[in-house]
This record gives structure tokens, sequence and C-alpha cells, in this order.
């Protein structure tokens, strides 16, 4: 059976948490939430601080009990079992390396715990530095490294246990951003390479969309969508997921025997019940002066301003409801840029906009 997009919920799949909840004292970090992770998938952990996303890790990695629910790895109920008998691997923020070693005997310190031979070890420790590229950094002790070394190290010592799942808690935020570029290039060969599960938690959209092959969104200790990166992007299914992930334009709309009238003006058909409702439209999508016949859906906005950003340019409309309107155009279909003070008709087609439930 197929994961559904619509509820990350399979009969199979390497990781199933069932109904799993985590409390703090009489605080609902994490509201009960099934969810199901295939093997081979990269999961993108994505929601504003505070909403769950370390809590939901530690409790997959043993690290924290859940307040109810379970969880399955393999078809084994791993919901009572510690995080060093888990089939699982943590790396935290932070790192949490230990100084006084240096690179060789960090990776392969969990290794020496487990009691593995001097040879096997050394073997081991030398393919994984390989694979996240430290290889003549093996003598190096750990405070004479850069950040983004020590954040090889800590990937290098979870990895070289071979976890059938990796748990990585903002692996990349202390980093800044071009070091953050190459890590997460560095993140996805390693992933194509080992042909491994990893859960990584992020507030970074753009980090998700770019290395998860799945996105799970939570907002307030629930998981509110999950979905591969395009279908999160193009469908959102609530306001908050349509301007968490990216821009969106969130405009205010009825439905009245079966066709809907943006506040702002504009109408289409829509079969449904009556009443109020949401639509959203990414800014890219919307076109200014759209040729006849060009656009399903169109309404007048006077250019409040216009930012030029290179690539393209943006422009901020206000609409007759009051509201904002904010396009992205290309700037190469820009030669003649229209002016702050001008009426312009802008519109979009039926599959550049979705309707919200809430
Ligand atoms: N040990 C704890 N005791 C009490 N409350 C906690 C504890 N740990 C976390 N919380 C609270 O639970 C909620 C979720 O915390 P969590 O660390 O899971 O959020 P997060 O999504 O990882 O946030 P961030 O992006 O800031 O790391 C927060 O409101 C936090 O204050
Ligand atoms: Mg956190």
């Amino acid at each position: 059976m197929h994961p559904s997009a619509a509820t990350g919920v399979s009969e199979h799949g390497l990781v199933r948490l069932d109904g799993l909840a985590v409390t703090y004292g009489a605080f609902h970090a994490l509201h009960p939430l099934d969810l199901t992770i295939e093997h081979g998938d990269f999961l993108a952990i994505l929601g504003p601080s505070g909403c769950g996303k370390t809590s939901l890790l530690r409790a997959l990695g043993g690290f924290q009990r859940p307040s109810s629910g379970r969880i399955f790895i393999d078809g084994q109920d791993l919901t009572a079992v510690g995080p060093e008998k888990r089939p699982t691997n943590t790396v935290f923020q932070g790192y949490g390396l230990f100084p006084h070693l240096n690179v060789r005997q960090n990776i392969g310190y969990g290794l020496r715990i487990a009691g593995r031979d001097r040879a096997d070890i050394a073997q081991r420790v030398e393919h994984i530095a390989g694979l996240v590229r430290m290889q003549s950094f093996l003598d190096r002790p750990i405070d004479k490294l850069s950040g983004g070394q020590r954040q090889r190290v800590a990937l290098a010592r979870a990895l070289v246990m071979r976890p059938k799942v990796l748990l990585l808690d903002e692996p990349l935020a202390a980093l800044d951003l071009k070091l953050r570029q190459t890590m997460q290039e560095e993140l996805r060969r390693i992933h194509r390479e080992i042909g491994g599960t990893f859960v990584f938690v992020t507030h970074d959209q753009a980090e998700a969309l770019s290395l998860a092959t799945r996105i799970a969104v939570m907002n307030e200790g629930h998981l509110v969508q999950i979905g591969s990166p395009e279908d999160i992007y193009q469908r959102p299914r609530s306001r908050f997921v349509a301007t968490f992930l990216g821009e969106a334009n969130v405009l205010e709309a009825a439905r009245r025997s079966n066709r809907v009238t943006l506040d702002a003006g504009g109408s289409f058909e829509s079969k449904g019940q009556d009443g109020d409702l949401s639509i959203a439209v990414r800014p890219e999508l919307i076109r200014i002066a759209p040729p006849a016949g060009t656009a399903d859906i169109t309404l007048q906005g006077r250019l409040l301003e216009r930012i030029y950003l290179g690539s393209h340019l943006r422009y901020a409309l206000a609409l007759s409801d009051g509201s904002q309107l904010v396009v992205a155009a290309d700037a190469a279909d820009q030669r003649n840029p229209h002016v702050p003070g001008q009426e312009l008709t802008v519109g979009w087609t039926h599959d550049a906009q979705v309707l919200l439930d809430s």
C-alpha cells in the first residue's frame, strides 16, 4: 500500500507513529499524531519555533517519553525502549562532540562502546570520514575545527552506526548561508549514496523544499499537512501552510450558487456549499495585464510599489476591498515597468489558485 499524501499513514513503512503525543506537565507540546516514514525517505519536519518539532524528534529517538501513543520501527513496538537500543541515531543541534577526543576518536566512539574490534572500527571510521569529506582531519582535535567541519564529524559519528533512521535536529542552523548551502548538498549526496532514511527538523522552508522527499508541516503541536515539496507548495490546505511555506496571497471570497466572488472583485465557477472561503495564489503565478483569454480570474488594483530584485520584480497592489496583492514578475518580461499609482488589471488561471479549508 502506498502512503496517503493526505495523512501520511500507510500500513507498512519503516517508522509508524500511532497517536503519538508529548506533554510537559499540563502543557501539550505534541497533540496525538499519526505519521508513517517510508524506507529511503528524507523527511523534513517543518514549523515555527515552539511548534513541537524537537519534542517529536526526541520521542522518536527515545529521549522523550511520549505521554500517549506508540512508536513502531520495522514493525516492532519501541515505545518503551531506550535511545541506545533503538535503530536510530540523533545529531543534536550544537553537535555534542567530545572536545577532548580527536575526529577519529569521536567518530569511532559508538563502535568502541559497542565492542567492535579495532580493525573493523578503523575501516568504518575511514569510510565514513571519506563520505563526509573529513578523511584528512582524522587526527585533529575537535576544538581546532570550523563549525562546518564539526557538523560533518557529528554527522559521521551518527552515520558510522548505520542507523535505520538518522534523526537530525536543525543540523545546519548554526552555519552561515554559504556553508549551509554546501552542507545541504552534502546531506543530499550522503542520503543518496547510503540510501538511508533521514528525518530532519528545520524551520527553514527553503531548506525543507530543496532537501526533503516529503515535508511534514507542524503548527502548535499539530501535524497540519504532509506531502512532497511540490504537493505542499502547490496545494497547501490551510492559510497557515500557504503562508508559512513560501509567499502566498490569501484572498477572501464567498460562494453563492456555485459561483465564487472575491471580495476584491473577480469571480469564477466553483461547485460547493454556499459560504465564506479563502483562496491562495502564489505571487509568481499572477500576471499583470494578461492578454485576452489567458486568465480565468481577473481583477483591478492600484500599484503601490515596485521593487527591483535582480532576478525578478515585485509589485504590491492595493485591491478594492482594502487588501494587498503581491505579484512577482519575471524581469525579462518587464522592459516597460509599471509605475506606482497606475491602475492595473491582474489575472491568473484556475490551476494557479487553491481553495483553502481554513
Ligand atoms: N522540557 C520541557 N518542559 C516544559 N516545556 C517544554 C520542554 N521542552 C519544550 N517545551 C515546550 O514545548 C513546546 C515545544 O517545544 P519544542 O522544543 O518541541 O519546539 P520546537 O518546534 O523544536 O521549537 P524550536 O524551533 O524553537 O526549536 C514549546 O512551547 C516549549 O517551550
Ligand atoms: Mg527545536
